[in-house]
């Protein structure tokens, strides 16, 4: 029964995984990510998103996105004013309508395992039921995002 029973186990630990844990946070987990895979172009001296935004053509071409480095930055692009800008560009497609993955999902990983598994553990820190693609206002097909949604977020430092 046991024997039986381990590669189950086994499977349900693949799965779940550690980013299934309750404790993800933007110091232990998100941090290390973004630093890896997004720092290149959303780092120290990459400008903050007004400045981005008077600029915005420019800087595209330039392959600088806006900077997004610390907690207090890249919640902008979860809560408020930027809602749900991480969730749109890092879904894999599986949250989105048309079922095309966000543009910076690419940037996630080297390979699609690793892309999986740290779209995982953004998806655990911002929340059970908080990863949706709203945003603040309704914007053609996207509707806006309810005040339940946003009780949903965790997003612990
Ligand atoms: C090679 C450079 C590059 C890398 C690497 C990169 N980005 Fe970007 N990102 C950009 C640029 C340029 C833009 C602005 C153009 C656009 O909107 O696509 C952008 C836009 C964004 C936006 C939208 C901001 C807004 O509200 O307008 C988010 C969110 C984002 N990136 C997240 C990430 C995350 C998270 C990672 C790492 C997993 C990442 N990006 C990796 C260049 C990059």
């Amino acid at each position: 029964m046991l024997k039986k029973l381990i590669p189950v186990l086994a499977l349900a630990a693949a799965i779940t995984g550690p980013a299934a844990a309750q404790n993800v946070t933007y110091t232990k987990d998100i941090a290390p990510i973004m630093k890896e895979n997004c720092s290149e172009c959303h780092g120290a001296s990459a400008p903050i998103f007004k400045e981005f935004k008077k600029q915005e053509e420019k800087f595209t071409k330039e392959k600088i996105g806006p900077r997004m480095d610390s907690y207090p930055e890249l919640i902008t692009y979860i809560g408020w004013p930027e809602t749900g800008a991480i969730m749109r560009r890092l879904d894999d497609g599986k949250a989105s309508p048309g079922g095309k993955p966000g543009n910076m999902y690419r940037y996630l990983g080297g390979d699609d395992q690793e892309r999986q598994k740290n779209l995982a553990v953004f998806k655990a820190w911002v929340g059970e039921g908080g990863w949706n693609l709203n945003r603040w206002a309704a914007r053609g097909d996207v509707p806006a995002i309810t005040k339940d949604q946003l009780d949903k977020l965790k997003l612990a430092y």
